[in-house]
Protein backbone atom coordinates (compact mmCIF):
# COMPACT_ATOMS: atom_id res chain seq x y z
CA UNK A 1 0.00 0.00 0.00
CA UNK A 2 2.90 2.41 1.11
CA UNK A 3 4.79 1.57 -1.98
CA UNK A 4 2.00 1.76 -4.58
CA UNK A 5 1.02 5.56 -2.94
CA UNK A 6 4.55 6.02 -3.59
CA UNK A 7 5.06 5.35 -6.79
CA UNK A 8 1.86 7.40 -7.50
CA UNK A 9 3.23 10.36 -5.93
CA UNK A 10 6.55 10.03 -7.99
CA UNK A 11 4.81 9.21 -11.02
CA UNK A 12 2.77 12.62 -10.45
CA UNK A 13 5.60 14.42 -9.49
CA UNK A 14 7.72 13.22 -12.72
CA UNK A 15 4.40 14.39 -14.98
CA UNK A 16 4.54 17.59 -12.93
CA UNK A 17 8.39 18.16 -13.85
CA UNK A 18 7.66 17.33 -17.57
CA UNK A 19 5.38 20.16 -17.98
CA UNK A 20 5.82 23.51 -19.18
CA UNK A 21 7.00 25.90 -16.10
CA UNK A 22 3.70 27.22 -14.86
CA UNK A 23 3.45 31.46 -15.46
CA UNK A 24 0.44 31.87 -13.06
CA UNK A 25 0.70 33.64 -9.43
CA UNK A 26 2.32 36.40 -8.09
CA UNK A 27 5.11 38.79 -8.95
CA UNK A 28 6.75 40.79 -6.19
CA UNK A 29 8.22 43.83 -7.93
CA UNK A 30 10.65 46.64 -6.64
CA UNK A 31 9.60 49.78 -9.00
CA UNK A 32 12.86 52.72 -8.83
CA UNK A 33 11.18 55.15 -11.21
CA UNK A 34 8.40 57.48 -10.99
CA UNK A 35 5.53 55.93 -8.86
CA UNK A 36 2.97 57.13 -12.28
CA UNK A 37 5.42 54.74 -14.83
CA UNK A 38 5.41 52.13 -12.03
CA UNK A 39 1.34 52.05 -11.63
CA UNK A 40 1.45 51.91 -15.28
CA UNK A 41 3.69 49.37 -15.56
CA UNK A 42 1.82 47.32 -12.94
CA UNK A 43 -1.48 47.89 -14.84
CA UNK A 44 -0.10 47.35 -18.17
CA UNK A 45 1.67 43.82 -17.58
CA UNK A 46 -1.26 42.53 -15.33
CA UNK A 47 -3.43 43.38 -18.98
CA UNK A 48 -1.38 41.34 -20.93
CA UNK A 49 -0.40 38.52 -18.39
CA UNK A 50 -4.27 38.17 -16.71
CA UNK A 51 -2.88 35.03 -14.71
CA UNK A 52 -0.07 37.04 -12.38
CA UNK A 53 -0.61 39.25 -9.73
CA UNK A 54 1.97 42.01 -9.04
CA UNK A 55 2.67 43.05 -5.54
CA UNK A 56 4.42 46.52 -6.53
CA UNK A 57 6.58 49.03 -4.27
CA UNK A 58 8.07 51.96 -5.39
CA UNK A 59 11.81 52.74 -3.57
CA UNK A 60 14.33 54.74 -5.04
CA UNK A 61 17.26 53.20 -6.18
CA UNK A 62 19.61 53.45 -3.02
CA UNK A 63 17.12 52.00 -1.24
CA UNK A 64 16.42 49.38 -3.12
CA UNK A 65 19.43 48.37 -3.00
CA UNK A 66 20.13 48.26 0.51
CA UNK A 67 16.40 46.49 0.96
CA UNK A 68 18.07 43.52 -1.69
CA UNK A 69 21.29 43.24 -0.09
CA UNK A 70 19.55 43.36 3.21
CA UNK A 71 17.41 40.52 2.58
CA UNK A 72 19.80 38.23 0.67
CA UNK A 73 19.40 35.63 2.53
CA UNK A 74 15.32 35.11 2.67
CA UNK A 75 14.59 37.17 -0.90
CA UNK A 76 11.16 38.67 -0.82
CA UNK A 77 11.63 40.42 -4.44
CA UNK A 78 11.55 38.65 -7.50
CA UNK A 79 12.26 41.43 -9.94
CA UNK A 80 13.77 45.24 -9.90
CA UNK A 81 12.76 47.22 -12.34
CA UNK A 82 14.53 50.64 -13.04
CA UNK A 83 16.30 53.00 -10.97
CA UNK A 84 19.81 54.17 -11.82
CA UNK A 85 22.46 51.25 -13.05
CA UNK A 86 25.06 51.59 -10.52
CA UNK A 87 23.41 50.25 -7.36
CA UNK A 88 21.98 47.48 -10.16
CA UNK A 89 25.62 47.32 -10.99
CA UNK A 90 26.81 47.14 -7.43
CA UNK A 91 24.20 44.39 -6.49
CA UNK A 92 25.64 42.30 -9.99
CA UNK A 93 29.14 42.08 -8.43
CA UNK A 94 27.74 41.28 -4.88
CA UNK A 95 25.75 38.58 -6.84
CA UNK A 96 22.57 39.60 -4.88
CA UNK A 97 21.11 39.30 -8.33
CA UNK A 98 20.63 36.51 -11.15
CA UNK A 99 22.28 35.67 -14.58
CA UNK A 100 19.88 36.34 -17.28
CA UNK A 101 19.66 36.41 -21.00
CA UNK A 102 16.81 37.25 -22.08
CA UNK A 103 15.59 36.81 -26.29
CA UNK A 104 14.88 40.29 -26.34
CA UNK A 105 19.14 41.17 -25.65
CA UNK A 106 19.36 41.81 -29.77
CA UNK A 107 16.66 44.28 -30.12
CA UNK A 108 18.47 46.43 -27.87
CA UNK A 109 20.91 49.61 -27.89
CA UNK A 110 24.62 48.98 -27.64
CA UNK A 111 24.94 50.71 -24.44
CA UNK A 112 22.26 48.50 -22.89
CA UNK A 113 23.32 45.83 -24.29
CA UNK A 114 27.06 46.38 -22.97
CA UNK A 115 25.47 47.17 -18.73
CA UNK A 116 24.30 43.71 -19.18
CA UNK A 117 27.60 42.22 -20.31
CA UNK A 118 29.59 44.30 -18.05
CA UNK A 119 27.49 42.61 -15.13
CA UNK A 120 27.63 39.15 -16.24
CA UNK A 121 24.02 39.67 -18.06
CA UNK A 122 22.65 39.82 -14.27
CA UNK A 123 21.30 43.45 -15.12
CA UNK A 124 20.06 44.67 -18.10
CA UNK A 125 19.73 48.83 -19.63
CA UNK A 126 16.01 49.47 -19.87
CA UNK A 127 16.57 53.03 -20.23
CA UNK A 128 18.74 56.36 -20.13
CA UNK A 129 18.59 60.15 -19.56
CA UNK A 130 21.16 62.71 -18.62
CA UNK A 131 21.23 64.69 -15.41
CA UNK A 132 20.84 68.33 -15.26
CA UNK A 133 18.70 70.40 -13.24
CA UNK A 134 15.07 72.35 -13.52
CA UNK A 135 14.18 75.84 -12.63
CA UNK A 136 10.89 77.72 -11.84
CA UNK A 137 10.87 80.44 -14.34
CA UNK A 138 8.57 82.54 -12.44
CA UNK A 139 10.61 82.34 -9.33
CA UNK A 140 13.58 83.35 -11.31
CA UNK A 141 12.01 86.37 -12.62
CA UNK A 142 10.52 87.56 -9.42
CA UNK A 143 13.77 87.76 -7.35
CA UNK A 144 15.80 88.46 -10.60
CA UNK A 145 18.67 85.33 -10.62
CA UNK A 146 20.48 84.88 -13.30
CA UNK A 147 19.96 81.94 -15.40
CA UNK A 148 22.53 78.87 -13.97
CA UNK A 149 23.54 77.52 -17.18
CA UNK A 150 26.71 75.58 -15.80
CA UNK A 151 27.36 74.15 -12.10
CA UNK A 152 29.64 77.02 -11.20
CA UNK A 153 26.67 79.35 -11.46
CA UNK A 154 24.81 76.80 -8.77
CA UNK A 155 27.18 78.46 -5.91
CA UNK A 156 25.92 81.79 -6.39
CA UNK A 157 25.04 83.55 -3.34
CA UNK A 158 21.46 84.72 -4.32
CA UNK A 159 20.92 81.27 -4.94
CA UNK A 160 20.83 80.65 -0.93
CA UNK A 161 18.70 78.02 0.13
CA UNK A 162 17.24 78.10 -3.15
CA UNK A 163 17.98 74.78 -4.43
CA UNK A 164 17.25 70.76 -3.17
CA UNK A 165 18.83 67.72 -4.96
CA UNK A 166 18.22 64.24 -3.18
CA UNK A 167 20.78 62.72 -0.96
CA UNK A 168 22.71 60.01 -2.22
CA UNK A 169 22.75 57.23 -0.23
CA UNK A 170 18.79 56.82 -1.32
CA UNK A 171 18.76 58.53 -4.54
CA UNK A 172 20.42 56.75 -7.76
CA UNK A 173 19.78 60.09 -9.29
CA UNK A 174 22.03 62.53 -6.22
CA UNK A 175 24.47 59.44 -6.33
CA UNK A 176 24.95 60.14 -10.21
CA UNK A 177 25.32 64.08 -9.48
CA UNK A 178 28.15 62.99 -6.90
CA UNK A 179 29.85 60.80 -9.27
CA UNK A 180 29.23 62.81 -12.37
CA UNK A 181 30.80 65.86 -10.29
CA UNK A 182 34.01 63.69 -8.83
CA UNK A 183 34.61 62.80 -12.99
CA UNK A 184 33.85 66.15 -14.35
CA UNK A 185 36.58 67.92 -11.40
CA UNK A 186 38.59 65.19 -9.56
CA UNK A 187 37.56 63.59 -6.03
CA UNK A 188 38.82 66.68 -3.94
CA UNK A 189 37.81 69.59 -6.06
CA UNK A 190 34.46 68.25 -6.19
CA UNK A 191 33.64 67.96 -2.70
CA UNK A 192 35.31 71.25 -2.43
CA UNK A 193 32.10 72.43 -4.62
CA UNK A 194 29.57 70.27 -2.78
CA UNK A 195 30.46 71.95 0.08
CA UNK A 196 29.79 74.73 -1.00
CA UNK A 197 26.52 74.03 -2.67
CA UNK A 198 25.47 73.10 0.43
CA UNK A 199 24.83 76.70 1.88
CA UNK A 200 22.25 76.64 -1.29
CA UNK A 201 20.98 73.59 -0.39
CA UNK A 202 17.04 74.14 1.49
CA UNK A 203 16.90 70.00 1.52
CA UNK A 204 18.20 66.91 0.45
CA UNK A 205 15.50 64.79 -0.53
CA UNK A 206 14.65 60.89 -0.37
CA UNK A 207 13.48 60.54 -3.82
CA UNK A 208 15.64 61.90 -7.19
CA UNK A 209 13.12 63.81 -8.72
CA UNK A 210 11.58 65.78 -5.43
CA UNK A 211 13.58 68.34 -5.93
CA UNK A 212 11.83 69.33 -9.29
CA UNK A 213 8.41 68.94 -8.20
CA UNK A 214 9.12 71.27 -5.56
CA UNK A 215 10.45 73.77 -7.94
CA UNK A 216 7.31 73.43 -10.03
CA UNK A 217 4.85 73.65 -7.36
CA UNK A 218 7.00 77.05 -5.85
CA UNK A 219 8.30 75.58 -3.23
CA UNK A 220 11.88 75.79 -4.25
CA UNK A 221 13.24 77.37 -6.98
CA UNK A 222 15.63 75.13 -8.41
CA UNK A 223 16.21 70.92 -8.52
CA UNK A 224 19.08 69.31 -9.22
CA UNK A 225 18.02 66.13 -11.33
CA UNK A 226 17.61 63.95 -14.21
CA UNK A 227 16.80 65.97 -17.42
CA UNK A 228 13.87 64.09 -18.51
CA UNK A 229 12.23 64.73 -14.86
CA UNK A 230 12.33 68.76 -15.48
CA UNK A 231 11.44 68.13 -18.87
CA UNK A 232 8.11 66.06 -17.09
CA UNK A 233 7.08 69.09 -15.17
CA UNK A 234 6.95 71.63 -18.09
CA UNK A 235 4.79 68.83 -19.85
CA UNK A 236 2.16 68.93 -16.65
CA UNK A 237 2.16 72.90 -17.62
CA UNK A 238 4.40 74.24 -14.50
CA UNK A 239 7.12 76.86 -15.18
CA UNK A 240 9.70 74.83 -15.70
CA UNK A 241 12.98 75.57 -17.84
CA UNK A 242 15.26 72.89 -18.34
CA UNK A 243 19.40 73.00 -18.30
CA UNK A 244 22.29 70.76 -18.86
CA UNK A 245 25.06 72.12 -17.54
CA UNK A 246 28.28 74.13 -19.31
CA UNK A 247 31.00 71.80 -17.97
CA UNK A 248 29.51 68.41 -18.89
CA UNK A 249 27.20 66.12 -17.10
CA UNK A 250 27.14 62.34 -16.32
CA UNK A 251 24.32 60.36 -16.88
CA UNK A 252 22.59 57.45 -16.01
CA UNK A 253 21.72 53.93 -17.87
CA UNK A 254 18.36 52.60 -15.91
CA UNK A 255 18.12 49.05 -15.47
CA UNK A 256 16.95 46.16 -14.55
CA UNK A 257 17.69 42.91 -12.45
CA UNK A 258 16.15 39.97 -11.42
CA UNK A 259 16.98 38.89 -8.05
CA UNK A 260 18.93 36.04 -6.88
CA UNK A 261 16.45 33.41 -4.92
CA UNK A 262 13.24 35.07 -6.74
CA UNK A 263 10.57 33.12 -5.69
CA UNK A 264 9.01 33.47 -8.53
CA UNK A 265 11.50 33.54 -11.12
CA UNK A 266 9.20 32.23 -14.23
CA UNK A 267 6.92 35.03 -13.70
CA UNK A 268 9.96 37.56 -13.29
CA UNK A 269 11.41 36.49 -16.35
CA UNK A 270 7.95 36.94 -18.17
CA UNK A 271 8.33 40.81 -16.95
CA UNK A 272 11.92 40.81 -18.16
CA UNK A 273 11.33 39.67 -21.31
CA UNK A 274 8.56 42.11 -21.48
CA UNK A 275 9.37 45.05 -20.38
CA UNK A 276 12.52 44.91 -22.59
CA UNK A 277 9.42 44.79 -25.93
CA UNK A 278 9.63 48.29 -27.92
CA UNK A 279 5.29 48.09 -27.53
CA UNK A 280 6.15 48.39 -23.66
CA UNK A 281 8.72 50.64 -23.12
CA UNK A 282 6.91 53.28 -26.68
CA UNK A 283 3.90 53.29 -23.74
CA UNK A 284 6.05 54.98 -21.05
CA UNK A 285 5.79 58.36 -22.31
CA UNK A 286 2.46 58.49 -21.82
CA UNK A 287 3.04 58.40 -17.83
CA UNK A 288 5.42 61.38 -18.82
CA UNK A 289 8.61 59.32 -18.65
CA UNK A 290 10.53 60.88 -21.17
CA UNK A 291 13.79 58.37 -20.83
CA UNK A 292 15.23 57.48 -24.04
CA UNK A 293 14.10 53.62 -24.68
CA UNK A 294 16.95 50.97 -24.39
CA UNK A 295 14.89 48.90 -27.28
CA UNK A 296 15.85 50.07 -30.69
CA UNK A 297 12.50 49.76 -32.27
CA UNK A 298 10.91 51.89 -29.18
CA UNK A 299 9.68 55.44 -29.77
CA UNK A 300 12.01 57.71 -28.72
CA UNK A 301 9.31 60.31 -27.38
CA UNK A 302 9.67 64.24 -28.41
CA UNK A 303 9.77 65.61 -25.52
CA UNK A 304 13.29 63.03 -24.52
CA UNK A 305 16.63 64.95 -24.19
CA UNK A 306 18.70 64.04 -26.90
CA UNK A 307 21.78 62.81 -26.60
CA UNK A 308 23.38 64.46 -29.30
CA UNK A 309 22.52 67.60 -27.58
CA UNK A 310 24.11 67.40 -24.12
CA UNK A 311 28.04 67.56 -23.66
CA UNK A 312 28.22 64.56 -22.21
CA UNK A 313 31.19 63.08 -19.88
CA UNK A 314 32.19 59.49 -20.58
CA UNK A 315 30.87 58.14 -17.66
CA UNK A 316 32.85 55.40 -16.18
CA UNK A 317 29.86 53.44 -14.87
CA UNK A 318 32.43 49.93 -14.25
CA UNK A 319 34.29 52.08 -11.68
CA UNK A 320 31.22 53.91 -10.25
CA UNK A 321 29.18 50.88 -9.77
CA UNK A 322 31.74 49.07 -8.15
CA UNK A 323 30.61 48.18 -4.59
CA UNK A 324 33.72 49.60 -2.55
CA UNK A 325 33.98 52.83 -4.90
CA UNK A 326 30.32 53.46 -4.36
CA UNK A 327 30.62 53.10 -0.87
CA UNK A 328 33.50 54.66 0.32
CA UNK A 329 32.19 58.08 -2.01
CA UNK A 330 28.88 57.91 0.12
CA UNK A 331 30.98 57.40 3.30
CA UNK A 332 32.90 60.37 2.38
CA UNK A 333 29.48 62.61 1.70
CA UNK A 334 27.85 61.64 4.67
CA UNK A 335 31.10 62.94 6.74
CA UNK A 336 31.77 66.22 4.61
CA UNK A 337 28.50 66.74 2.84
CA UNK A 338 26.09 65.58 5.05
CA UNK A 339 27.37 66.00 8.41
CA UNK A 340 27.25 69.65 7.87
CA UNK A 341 23.32 70.20 6.54
CA UNK A 342 22.57 68.42 9.92
O1 LIG B 1 11.82 59.70 -12.10
C1 LIG B 1 12.43 58.77 -12.95
C2 LIG B 1 13.88 58.59 -12.58
O2 LIG B 1 14.59 59.80 -12.69
C3 LIG B 1 14.57 57.53 -13.40
O3 LIG B 1 14.99 57.98 -14.67
C4 LIG B 1 15.70 57.13 -12.50
O4 LIG B 1 16.23 55.88 -12.85
C5 LIG B 1 15.02 57.15 -11.15
O5 LIG B 1 14.00 58.13 -11.24
C6 LIG B 1 15.97 57.48 -10.04
O6 LIG B 1 15.25 57.67 -8.87
P1 LIG B 1 15.99 57.92 -7.48
O7 LIG B 1 16.95 59.04 -7.68
O8 LIG B 1 14.88 58.27 -6.56
O9 LIG B 1 16.71 56.66 -7.13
Amino acid sequence: MKTTTLSLMLFAGTALAALPAQAAGELNLICSADVVICEQMKGDFEKAHSDIKVNMVRLSSGETYAKVRAEARNPKTDIWWAGTGDPHLQAASENLTLEYKSPKLDELNDWAKKQAESAGYKTVGVYAGALGWGYNTEIFKSKGFKEPLCWADLLAPELKGEIQIANPNSSGTAYTALASLVQIMGEDPAFDYLKKLNDNISQYTKSGSAPVKAAARGETALGIVFVHDAVAQTAEGFPVKSITPCEGTGYEIGSMSIIKGARNLDNAKIWYDWALTAEVQSRMKDAKSFQLPSNKNAEIPKEAPRFEDIKLIDYDFATYGEPAKRKALLERWDREVGAAAN
